[in-house]
């Protein structure tokens, strides 16, 4: 596990913004598994501006979006396709038939959960997963007690996970919450447990103070599905980017 501690999140959005512009000039048609949340958005902003500025390409790129809720219209304001429509995939060159997100509205949810892996594999399988870690440990929207065999699946969301959503400032430039009620679904779709593992190379975001004990429990912590971000130990190929504030804890 190589950790990589940046100054602050300005520098941790460029230092990830190279990796993954680094890992698409190594093979143009990359497999990608992407998170939404806050701690993205600045990789984002950066990947569209090098993208505008011809650094990087996305048109032979995959990218398959880690998470998405349950009962969403693909137009909703909190759905993760809107958030990526709006930060990434509508600002940059990427071949939208390349852009898989879980269908949050299929009758048949486990059966989408099938469909989704089914989709990834005839991809060629996830070359690099790029992940948020929530404070109780989810990656994706895998929540303590998930098993490290899971595979893409509904969930329900922890009550941790939902008071943080309904607490958490909306993702800038969205029109989420601005003047709506901010009603969060209570399950959602995620890719699973083993579908992360088998991922190439993994490379964990975190940022600030408030990331610190699970950013600590992920790297140090005892391996137990009880904090998910744990099994990461065990890939044999993960990037930790934190900045200083979220790296305070580590020794
Ligand atoms: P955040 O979310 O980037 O908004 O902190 C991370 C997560 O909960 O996975």
């Amino acid at each position: 596990m190589r950790v990589v501690v940046a100054p602050d999140y300005e520098a941790l959005t460029l230092v990830a913004a190279k990796f993954i512009a680094e890992a698409i000039a190594e093979k143009p048609g990359l497999v990608l598994a992407l998170p939404t949340g806050n701690t993205p958005l600045g990789v984002y902003r950066r990947l569209v501006m090098m993208n505008r500025h011809g650094e990087v390409s996305f048109s032979r790129v995959t990218t398959f979006n880690l998470d998405e809720y349950i009962g969403l219209g693909t137009q909703h304001p909190l759905s993760f396709r809107v958030y990526m429509k709006e930060h990434f995939f509508g600002l940059v060159d990427i071949d939208p038939a390349r852009v898989h997100l879980p269908d949050g509205l299929a009758l048949d949810p486990e059966a989408e959960g099938r469909r989704y892996e089914a989709e990834i594999a005839k991809a060629g399988g996830l070359d690099l997963a790029v992940l948020g870690i929530g404070l109780n440990g989810h990656i994706g929207f895998n929540e303590p007690g998930s098993s490290f065999d899971s595979r893409t699946r509904p969930v329900t969301l922890s009550r941790e996970t939902m008071i943080g959503l309904q607490a958490g400032r909306p993702p800038e430039g969205t029109s989420n919450g601005q003047g709506s009620a901010r009603v969060f679904p209570m399950s959602g779709l995620t890719v699973g447990i083993a579908t992360i593992m088998e991922a190439k190379r993994l490379l964990l975001l975190a940022s600030g103070e408030v990331k610190a004990a699970a950013v600590t429990r992920a790297l140090d912590g005892p391996i137990s599905k009880d904090f998910p971000a744990s099994v990461l130990q065990r890939h044999a190929n993960v990037t930790v980017l934190v900045d200083r504030e979220a790296a305070i804890d580590l020794d």
